[in-house]
Formats: structure tokens, sequence, C-alpha cells
């Protein structure tokens, strides 16, 4: 499956060329990316970075990938990034690694996405992996209520694929 991942992400770099400014995206597959995209770089590629998490940051800096920020460019040519479940229509789940609010703050100022992903991703319909919504700590209790009404209205009955939960991080503490 790594391997896959691997070639994903080397297919992706051929879409990449000199000058570009690309959203490097968050996640085993697209760390595959920024990986080959380093070598790139090191063979004298001209490309700047916006990472979608700090996780990101930290290896395209190792790989001596340019970076810089939405706050100092305002679009992107390109972002690469994976995804936790792809249906036939080409819908997505995202966001399981955590990065999900940058993920499409990077997303929407790019002009273009390549999704790379191995073929475990793909499902006839999405829902099998946990459905991953970004909250802030303000208002939770209000904020739970309302994603379980907006459920609900939806026609999706809570508990059905798994309870609606707050995610822990290894130390058991709440995800942020
Ligand atoms: C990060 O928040 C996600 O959107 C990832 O892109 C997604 O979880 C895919 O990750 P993997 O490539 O590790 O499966």
């Amino acid at each position: 499956m790594d391997a896959l991942k691997r070639q994903a992400a080397a297919r992706a770099l051929e879409e990449v060329e000199s000058g570009m400014r690309l959203g490097l995206g968050t996640g085993s597959t697209a760390k595959h990316f920024v990986d080959l995209l380093g070598e790139k770089v090191r063979a004298g590629l001209k490309v700047v970075g916006v990472p979608t998490s700090e996780a990101t940051r930290a290896q395209a800096e190792a790989c001596g990938v340019p970076l810089t920020t939405l706050d100092e460019i305002d679009r992107l040519d390109i972002t690469i990034d994976g995804a936790d479940e792809i249906n036939p229509a080409l819908d997505l789940i995202k966001g399981g690694g955590g990065a999900l609010l940058r993920e499409k703050i990077v997303a929407s100022a790019s002009a273009r996405m390549i999704v790379i992903a191995d073929d475990s991703k793909w499902v006839p319909r999405l829902g099998r992996f946990p459905l991953p919504i970004e909250v802030i700590p303000f208002g939770l209790a209000a904020t739970q209520r309302e994603i379980g009404e907006a459920f609900a209205k939806a026609g999706l009955k809570a508990g059905v694929a798994g309870p609606m939960s707050l995610r822990k991080s290894a130390d058991g503490h709440v995800f942020v």
C-alpha cells in the first residue's frame, strides 16, 4: 500500500512546474509527495509551498521545500493532498489526519486540487470512515446539539455509523 501511495504521489509530481505555488497536504500519502518534491527541489525545481499542518511544515522544512503562508500570498496553483474515502462521483471524506480546517482553506485558495490515494480509499458510498467535523471549544455542547439536529434533518440517525464523539489524542486529551 505504501508503494501505491508513493506511485500516486509521483504521478501528482508530474503536474508540478517550476514557479508554482503549491498547497501541501497532510497524512501518510501526502508525506510521500513532500518527500519526492523535496528531491526535485534539491535538484533545482523552484516552487513554494503552503503546508496544511505543523507536521507537513516540519517535513517540508526538513526536505528543503521553501514555504510561505496564505497571509503572504492569496492564491495557489495546485494543492496535492490525500483523502480518507473517495466515492465514484469523486466526493471525498477528508480530515482524518486532523488538518481539516487548514486543508479546506488551502484547497479553496488553489486553482486546482489533486487528490492522491491508494485503492483502499475507494468506497461505493461515503461513510465507512467516521466523518471528521471541526468545532471550536466555545459553545461545544450547543454545537454538538446543532450537529445532531443537522444529521436528523438530513435523515441520518445518530448512532447508525457510530456515535458522535469528541476525538481524543493518544494522551487522552481532546484532540486540538
Ligand atoms: C488529513 O487531515 C486528511 O485529510 C488526510 O489527507 C487523509 O486523512 C489521508 O491520510 P492518509 O494519506 O494517511 O490516508
